[in-house]
């Protein structure tokens, strides 16, 4: 090969280590180490980042009630973390800790450059303070206890306060990112996550940023005022860019790599991916990422899983059980990239009966099993005269199904690219239905067509194996071992450009079933019962309680929690789609709990002339039933009734979550009447 290999660049967020890392953080590693194998299996020459985010409040205050310093609480949750990468079978390039030196001397040349050209300048801040917490809070994020404005972490009262801060100015630079982002569509993805920036952002003019603090002790100092530590995202965003040597003689890696090909982050970091670092990189002079990817969240429940909330789910025990390919498989799989969904050990059973012991399964060892039965375990050789049953539309499926996968894989849609490698599968599983090889089998002279059905059969079963490598890295040996395929020539990217590389002769060995088929309520008993092995202690009980709850659910209102789900919408709809729905402006005249449900409100709601409406919304734990009397809420009242705890629910109450997670309901502007139409 002649010249530079192309080079791709991606990067994870550097995860806070307070606490162990969860199937969430999981989720993305996965995700980037799949994109990084699928690019190096294309001939890239890939660079993968990822690492941990270490400075902060709040990590001097989880190492306080453990009795440690904060860099001993840090460095057990890092090894821990590296020891998780390892077991996910993530294949980092580069680890950054921004507690390194490497990471630290350069955020202070940053930081300091931004002051000498005058992004940044000194000002007080001006808040709402915790004491105990030594939290600012702006008037929007204050809780409202019985009239007093309390901090929304420790729930105690607040005082107004001021502190000496650097910022950044920010407002300098909106009108030239407003452009970018116009100009650039691919930057933010998925696409409307870019609407959401220019509308709820850029458009409405941006606030200089808190870029120092003089109150947090553990982080970098300011270099030229030592009172202050750099706050948060100018340390934190930088990672991407000092892993790689930026600022220093050893240059070499940022001037290969540099801009990144693509940020994976969840999508409520987008905008400070997309708002405070290409602003920061401008300021560097430095030329922005390819790409920002924010996705969603796997959800437990309606709830982002998180920490403090103890509803998190550690990926530990689910590998120690059923292996690490299965769960890989199931988090690029089970929801399309870019939109929430429900992490359930159910499902996650569900599908690793189905699609893994069952199709993949399935095809791989009937395949085998069937060469050794008729060919006596010898591949046999392509017979001309004896053509195919199906005209070659299984062969010719399989030969462009790498176009089909590398199309999705280049817009992130893993779960859709894995449909495509499933729906050959099936294809595969069809035509052994339809060809019947055990009736072709008793007639000798169809021998030749026999062995052209297993030949296209296993071939299709070589082209599978090295497609889903990316994604599972260790089944595809496992598949290669029992077709007999030893060559490493035919396990590549490139040996899929042609359909039939499989020499004859090779011999098929039968081995173990890839994935046994295992009892879903059997597995859910157990894993509520937290009976995994070889489980650290926080995920065994994780587990546990994921298993407990999830059944619950299961039984109850799975349908109030899927609301929240976003599920993978078309690109565009017509009108008429849309027009499809009624929404109506509705007024609550009363609400009241669900009684033995944690989760439902039973609205009454008025339709002005249209009538009154019952509906039965999941959203007692974001609401207290008494303060939503009165107001105004957008319901979708032509939704065909649902059965919730028993109630009949008559329509739908739009809502969306706020970057915290918690729930907000639609509501109008003042003077619209009750029953209007919206649209
Ligand atoms: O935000 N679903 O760190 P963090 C999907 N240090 N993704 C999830 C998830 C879930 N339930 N839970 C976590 C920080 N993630 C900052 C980032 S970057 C310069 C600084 C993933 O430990 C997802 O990628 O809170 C999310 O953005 C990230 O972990 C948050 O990790």
């Amino acid at each position: 090969m002649s010249g530079e290999r192309k080079t791709f660049y991606i990067t994870t967020p550097i995860y806070y280590p307070s606490g162990n890392m969860t199937i969430g953080h999981t989720y993305t590693t996965v995700a980037a180490d799949t994109m990084t194998r699928f690019k190096k299996m294309q001939g890239y020459d890939t660079y993968f980042l990822t690492g941990t985010d270490e400075h902060g409040q709040k990590l001097e205050k989880k190492a306080a009630e453990e009795g440690v310093t904060p860099i001993e609480y840090i460095d057990r949750i890092v090894a821990e973390t590296k020891e998780l990468w390892k077991l996910m079978n993530i294949q980092y390039d580069d680890f950054i800790r921004t507690t390194e030196e490497r990471h630290i001397r350069i955020v202070q040349k940053i930081f300091r450059r931004f002051y000498e050209q005058g992004d940044i300048y000194k000002a007080e801040y001006e808040g709402m303070y915790c004491t105990p917490c030594e939290s600012f809070w702006t008037p929007t994020q204050l809780v409202d206890k019985d009239g007093v404005k309390v901090c929304p972490d420790c729930g105690r009262p607040c005082q107004p306060m001021k502190e000496e801060s650097y910022f950044f100015r920010m407002s300098k630079y909106q009108d030239w990112l407003i452009d970018y982002i116009e100009t650039h569509p691919d930057f933010i993805q998925p696409a409307k996550r870019a609407n959401e920036m220019l509308t709820n952002f850029l458009r409405p003019g941006l606030q200089d940023l808190c870029v120092s603090r003089t109150s947090v002790k553990w982080g970098i100092p300011v270099d030229f005022d030592e009172k202050h530590t750099v706050y948060v995202w100018i340390d934190a965003l930088s990672n991407y860019i000092t892993a790689l040597g930026y600022g220093t003689e050893q240059d070499e890696l940022f001037r290969k790599y540099w801009p990144a090909d693509i940020h994976l982050v969840g999508k409520e970091i987008v905008r400070f991916h997309t708002i405070y670092w290409p602003i920061m990189l401008h300021a560097l002079g430095l030329p922005l990422p390819k790409q920002v990817f924010g996705h969603g969240w796997l959800l437990f429940g309606t709830d982002k899983m998180s920490k403090s909330k103890g509803n998190v789910v550690y990926p530990q025990p689910i590998v120690a059980r059923y292996g690490v390919d299965a769960l890989r498989y199931y988090l690029m799989r089970e929801m399309p990239f870019g939109a929430d969904g429900n992490y359930t050990n159910e499902s996650f059973l569900i599908r690793m009966n189905a699609d893994l012991a069952n199709d993949l399964g399935n095809l791989v060892s009937r395949t085998v099993a069937m060469i050794e039965k008729y060919f006596d375990g010898l591949l046999p050789a392509w017979d001309k005269a004896a053509g195919e049953p199906d005209g070659g539309e299984l062969r010719e499926h399989c030969a462009a199904l790498p176009a089909r996968v590398d199309e999705q894989m280049e817009k992130l849609q893993f779960s859709q690219a894995l449909a495509e490698i499933w729906k050959v599968i099936g294809e595969c599983n069809k035509y052994i239905d339809l060809t019947q090889p055990w009736v072709l089998g008793k007639d000798p002279e169809k021998k030749g067509l026999l062995g052209n059905v297993l030949l296209t059969l296993a071939e299709c079963v070589r082209f599978t194996a090295v497609l889903i490598a990316p994604f599972m890295p260790s089944t595809p040996e496992r598949i290669f071992a029992q077709l007999g395929v030893t060559e490493e020539r035919l396990k590549t990217w490139d040996s899929l450009a042609c359909f039939g590389a499989l020499p004859d002769g090779l011999r098929v060995h039968k081995g173990e079933a890839l994935f046994p088929r295992i009892d879903v309520n059997r597995e859910l008993e157990a894993l509520s019962g937290g009976k995994s092995e070889a489980a650290p202690e926080a995920g065994k009980k994780a587990a546990g309680e994921a298993g407990k709850q999830e059944k619950k659910d299961v039984k109850q209102d799975k349908k109030a929690e899927k609301k929240h789900d976003e599920p993978a919408y078309p690109d565009e709809i017509s009108i008429d789609d849309f027009a499809k729905c009624r929404i109506q402006v509705a007024r609550v005249m009363a609400c009241e709990k669900v009684e033995k449900s944690s989760k439902l409100l039973k609205f009454t709601l008025s339709l002005g002339a249209d009538g009154e409406r019952t509906v039965v919304s999941g959203i007692q734990k974001y609401y207290a039933p008494e303060a939503l009397v009165g107001k105004q809420v957008a319901v979708i009242t032509n939704l065909k009734p649902a059965k919730l705890a028993g109630i009949e629910s008559q329509g739908m109450i739009l809502s969306a979550l706020d970057d915290s997670g918690n729930l907000k309901l639609v509501t109008v502007e003042e003077g619209v009447a009750d029953g209007a139409l919206i649209g």
